[in-house]
């Protein structure tokens, strides 16, 4: 299909001869296609269950996430795993998490486009392995970054269903913008 084809030319790169997540990990652990690879502590691929229906797309690792190796363990995320609970979700079994970044920028600035460009052949080819029925991104880059539209956060979310090659995606607040407004929760 037509994401199988974005990626035809990394045919050759070793990563793209993974038929599973685990062995895609251990294969892009030394990444440096782009400067981020020079300043992390620890790249941060994605965790949960590599069968589970549900993908859920965050923005980039935070300073927690790139000393643990894995996503959403800060302060936001304990308050995802505790509104994916209230939805009987456990983070471990019923969904996978990944970003759209692997490595963690300095200071936890915007991802800058060429470092998007560089990563985001990984989460592609993650999705091809997953083969997730429902994408869910959290927060505006991460929309913005999977859907290439240029739209506001209250634009795309909302019950709005947008498509990322014939996968009905959503976008909500990220949690770090819940911690700022509870308000939003409900
Ligand atoms: N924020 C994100 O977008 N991703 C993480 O993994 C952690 C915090």
């Amino acid at each position: 299909d037509v994401l199988r084809e974005k990626l035809a030319p990394h045919a050759a790169e070793p990563w793209m001869a993974a038929t599973s997540l685990e062995v895609m990990e251990q294969s892009i652990q030394g990444c440096q296609r782009c400067a981020l690879g020079a300043t992390r502590n620890k790249l941060v691929f994605g965790s949960g269950n590599p069968k589970a229906k549900v993908l859920v797309i965050g923005e980039a690792p935070g300073a927690d996430e790139d000393e643990q190796g894995f996503p959403f363990v800060g302060r936001a995320g304990q308050l995802l795993t505790k509104m994916l609970e209230a939805v009987q979700f456990d983070r471990t079994k019923d969904v996978y998490i990944a970003n759209i970044l692997k490595s963690r920028p300095p200071n936890n600035r915007d991802p800058k486009p060429e470092e998007v460009e560089q990563c985001e052949v990984y989460l592609w080819k993650q999705i091809l392995l997953l083969e997730p029925k429902l994408i869910l991104c959290l927060g505006r880059v991460a929309g913005t970054n999977l859907l290439k539209i240029n739209e506001t956060l209250g634009k795309m979310r909302g019950g709005v269903v947008h498509q990322f090659y014939g996968i009905p995606t959503l976008v909500t607040y990220h949690p770090a913008a819940l911690l700022r407004n509870p308000d939003w929760k409900h």
